[in-house]
């Protein structure tokens, strides 16, 4: 291995490729940290994260440095998805506290500075929920059924599903009711329903693409649509800053539900494995763009068009942010046209392998596609869904299923390695212009619970595979905030609703405040640096010398030249020249394998 000098003209920006931003809204180069409530702080210490344990913790959020926080689901709801199936889109769950909880913590956030975006789900609602309760209660071809998606089974005695679909969570996407459940066929004799059905076809089956008790609502009922536009004005009128919108590319489905063989996953097939071949997409696809008749379909936009209309009716700029597993970048760049959302999470991002190359054609294809649409990209390493990126990045190969979670049985990632490029990765993606989003406890370089046994485990996804998936609870464990206190600080109590990794007690926050290179000091400098230099908002050049290099990604944003050594060999770095924060320590002026730099252009 060889090491690379570069001199203070290897530096140089070329052309810019992306313009700095014309307009000011603050979600255009916002930092949005993720809570994730049951896993964030434990108000009342029964082991679950809750609204006033955020409230108590919002002081850490603003020493951070972030501007706004988006929280996953509160609502009333029976938690079979962690919140996901909600049963009353207009009140908080009792695990969670009350709405004068959220009223508490919507003023703290407020009072801070820090915008509130709150988590819609409108794909599917809780079976628990009142519309689904009456549907069960109704007849086929009523009005109630009519705001799901039931329909008759297939073959003479309605006893195949409607079609083929597959579960996200695996399993069929179709449940059928029990003949108890069904009124029309609780006697054997059905009803005339006028509804059309011909013969006996027995109890119907209801759509659902994620658990079973997340039936699908049907988005081409009116009724359906103006329920979310109310809720929507609900929680505007409380004074949220945004939405989330939960799996915005599924709400309406192709016509006639047409048979789908292909794959079926919360991240679609397998990611890529890292890779200098010039034959890699050139989109910047990455394999994270789920496809079929169930998703990405045309008629969503229309919906948008209509919530970007409530918003607009509200003062300050309230923002809406699709949770969209599309691709490639030009589908997505679809969903953030001017009259549509304001941001799409950029999970092609999130997917690319550890590979210069690979990097540089996501950042630029992603900036190109969303310049052309007027919007922001955004940038994201880290959700509740997928496998943290510090553990992510410690594993040899990156494939579909360890994306979704890591099981005590599967090769185990390398710590060390994981955290060095999660901490490049995130100081790379912390100098890109436009919005990102950091993942609660990334900034305390977090890993997975991968190890975790199967008693303990949650996720619908685990227990619709039979265990084949060990879904996604590994990412979900409960913060550590005092390092050896009972369950690191979590709550007032021992209780944790997961167990934490052994790790967790040195990677608490309390201690890494104030500790010289620690990754919650790191965060801090990149973030405080970020605002100063006004890099979200920034045009953006590459580097020109290194635009074709297989190890570097060099560009520079604003005052700022970023510089990402993902190669084997150190690059050693001009003289004097000035260095703003390192991911780890520079060498002899070297920049080591898997750090990345901002230095002063
Ligand atoms: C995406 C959410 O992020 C995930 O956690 C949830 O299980 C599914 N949508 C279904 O709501
Ligand atoms: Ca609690």
């Amino acid at each position: 291995m060889t090491r690379t000098a570069l001199t203070a003209d290897d530096l140089a920006a070329g052309a810019p490729v992306h313009s700095p931003a014309a307009s000011g809204e603050w979600w255009r180069d916002a930092v949005i940290y993720q809570v994730y409530p049951r896993s964030f702080a434990d108000g009342n210490g029964d082991g679950i994260g809750d609204l006033p344990g955020v409230t108590a913790r919002l002081d850490h959020l603003k020493g951070l440095g972030v501007d706004a926080v988006w929280l996953s689901p509160f609502y009333r709801s029976p938690q079979k998805d962690a919140g996901y199936d909600v049963a009353d889109y207009r009140d908080i769950d009792p695990l969670f506290g009350t709405l004068a909880d959220f009223d508490e913590m919507l003023e703290g956030a407020h009072e801070r500075d820090l915008k509130i975006i709150v988590d819609l789900v409108p794909n599917h609602s809780s079976d628990q929920h009142v519309w689904f309760q009456e549907a069960l209660a109704a007849a086929p071809g009523s009005a109630a059924r009519d705001r799901y998606m039931f329909r008759d089974g297939r073959g003479p005695a309605g006893d195949e599903p409607p079609n083929n679909w597959q579960s996200i969570f695996g399993g069929p996407a179709w449940t059928r009711l029990a003949p108890g459940d069904d009124p029309s066929t609780g006697s054997g004799q059905r009803p005339s329903t006028g509804s059309g059905r011909g013969g006996d076809k027995g109890p119907q089956w209801y759509l659902h693409m994620f658990d079973s008790s997340q039936p699908d609502l049907n988005w081409d009922n009116p009724e359906v649509r103006a329920e979310f536009e109310a809720v929507l004005r609900f929680w505007l009128d409380r004074g949220v800053d945004g939405f989330r919108v939960d799996v915005a590319h599924g709400m309406v489905k192709a016509p006639g539900l047409p048979d789908w063989s292909g794959e079926v996953s919360m991240v679609e097939g397998t990611v890529d494995e890292p890779t200098t071949d010039p034959g890699a997409p050139e989109d910047g696809s990455t394999g994270a763009g789920n496809s079929g008749p169930m998703f990405d379909q045309d008629g969503v936009h229309e919906i948008y068009r209509s919530w970007h209309s409530v918003l607009a009716e509200y003062p300050g700029d309230r923002c809406l942010v699709a949770e969209a597993w599309v691709e490639p970048l030009s589908r997505l760049a679809r969903y953030v046209r001017p009259d549509e959302m304001h941001q799409a999470f950029n999970f092609s991002f999130l997917t690319a392998p550890w590979d210069a190359a690979r990097l540089r054609t996501v950042v630029g294809v992603s900036l190109d596609t969303m310049d052309a649409v007027g919007a922001p990209t955004t940038w994201v390493l880290s959700n509740h869904d997928v496998v943290r990126h510090a553990s992510r990045f410690g594993l040899a190969e990156i494939g579909g299923r360890q994306l979704n979670g890591i099981a005590a049985t599967d090769p185990q990632p390398d710590a060390a390695l994981g955290l060095r490029r999660a901490r490049a990765a995130t100081l790379m993606m912390l100098g890109l212009p436009g919005s990102a989003y950091v993942y609660q406890g990334e900034e305390l370089g977090l890993p997975d619970h991968t190890a975790l046994p199967a008693e303990v485990r949650q996720d619908p996804s685990f227990f619709r595979t039979d265990g084949a998936e060990p879904g996604r609870d590994g990412c979900r464990v409960p913060l550590p905030w005092v390092g050896g206190a009972p369950g690191n600080g979590f709550g007032p109590t021992d209780k944790t609703w997961l167990p934490q990794p052994d790790a967790y007690a040195d990677l608490a926050a309390d201690r890494q405040y104030g500790v010289a290179g620690s990754t919650y000091e790191m965060y801090r400098t990149a973030l405080e640096l970020r605002r100063a230099e006004k890099i979200g908002t920034g045009g953006l050049a590459w580097v020109d010398a290194l635009a074709g290099s297989p190890d570097v990604v060099a560009f520079q944003v604003a005052g700022v030249v970023v510089l990402a050594n993902l190669g084997g060999a150190p690059v050693v770095l001009p003289d004097d020249v000035d260095v703003l924060v390192a991911s780890g320590e520079l060498v002899d002026g070297a920049l080591p394998t898997d750090t990345t730099v901002w230095l002063r252009a």
